[in-house]
């Protein structure tokens, strides 16, 4: 396998680790990194998202690979990436930029793949609920719990989002309805495993619910978040409930959401039900949200790069055919899976 893989965004917390895991199982790759402050040596790059002029180096390099690890909010890249026929994998997207990205895409003449990875943590939620429910004839709901440590490492971009979607209602489904809720309410408790245990839990939007029930059609589809302290935990909902993101200005709300660790575990839990079973999926990621999200970009791009995928739009999830997804994680020495029914 010889190819050119571009980072954006390389220099960046998940990029790095992107960098740094890709290269250690694909020694044979090239790995090129981009970003505002490259230019300096032959593998890192000059690249500005906002800048398409920036762009030209991509074609002299001879990408064959984009992996998207920066917010491009106006989808240069994207557009890029469909233009010139080259690879592209996008794990930065919240839910109204990747429906926005999905049209635009969809709309094309595609000849290269398109992969949109960014449901959460690297996109591999939905892959793991159709391996859990592989022999469930039917899914009727689907329920993801996040455990968020504070405590972890987390870029700056993380806090962005944060910012700028924490006052802004978003949908949960359902019975197919969309229902539209707000970040940080509708707190109900939530045990979860690796000795976590019973936890306040509330809403949380990630790219999964649009995922699972425009894409995997499952009518009934939510969200909901912790964070490892119960304070922090307790204060986000209070302010939602008296409004103060409202008020603040983003500047203010980015400080509230830039907290970041030396590290720390992240984990989820998938709860799959229908009407005469229901089972669930927990994940731990020893090394933390940055380690899990590089390894499943990879492993998307791995498909991308090792096996014969036509070219089309993807969610990063109907790369991978039955159980591949799955075993491939448990395969990874930070990362333990417990499948229950
Ligand atoms: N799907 C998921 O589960 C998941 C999980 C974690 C993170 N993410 C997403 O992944 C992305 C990266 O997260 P992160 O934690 O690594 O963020 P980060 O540490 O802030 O890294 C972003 C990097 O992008 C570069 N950059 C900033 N503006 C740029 C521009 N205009 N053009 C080119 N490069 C630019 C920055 O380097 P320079 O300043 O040198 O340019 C920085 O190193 C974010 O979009 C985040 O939301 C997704």
């Amino acid at each position: 396998m010889q190819s050119n893989i571009l980072i954006i965004g390389g220099t960046g917390l998940v990029g790095k680790t992107i960098a740094r895991i890709l290269h250690s199982r694909n020694p044979e790759l090239t790995i090129f990194i981009g970003g505002r402050k490259g230019g300096n040596s032959e593998n890192n790059l000059f690249i500005d998202v906002t800048k398409v002029s920036t762009f030209k180096t991509i074609l002299e390099k001879n990408i064959h690979l984009i992996i998207l690890s920066v917010n491009d909010k106006e989808d240069h890249v994207l557009r890029f990436a469909i233009d010139h026929t080259i690879d592209y994998l996008d794990i930065t997207k919240p839910t109204p930029d990747l429906m926005k990205s999905y049209q635009l895409a969809k709309n094309q003449s595609i000849t290269s793949r398109i992969v949109f990875s960014s449901g959460w943590m690297g996109g591999i939620v939905a892959g793991l609920v159709n391996t859990a429910a592989l022999k469930m004839k039917i899914i009727d709901e689907v329920q993801l719990f996040v455990y968020y440590s504070i405590k972890d490492k987390a870029g700056e971009s993380s806090a962005h989002f944060m910012a700028e979607n924490v006052a802004k209602p978003f949908v949960n489904y359902r019975n197919n309805q969309p229902i539209s809720i707000k970040h940080f309410l509708n707190a109900e408790y939530y045990n979860f495993s690796f000795g976590i245990g019973k936890r306040q839990v509330y809403n949380f939007d990630v790219p999964d619910l649009y995922i699972l029930n425009q894409v995997e059609k499952i009518p009934t589809v939510n969200v909901k978040m912790t964070y490892s302290s119960k304070w922090v935990t307790w204060i986000l909902g209070a302010f939602q409930k008296i409004k103060l993101y409202n008020i603040l200005s983003f500047k203010e709300r980015k400080m509230i959401f830039a907290a970041s660790g030396n590290g720390d575990q992240t984990v989820f839990e998938i709860i799959i039900k229908n009407q005469e079973e229901t089972k669930k999926i927990s994940l731990q990621s020893r090394e933390g949200q940055a380690e899990l999200t590089a390894l499943s970009a990879i492993l998307h791009a791995e498909k991308l790069l090792k096996t014969d995928v036509e070219n089309k739009v993807y969610f990063s999830h109907q790369l991978h055919e039955s159980t591949s997804l799955l075993e491939s994680l448990m395969d990874y020495p930070s990362i333990f899976i417990q499948i229950e029914s």
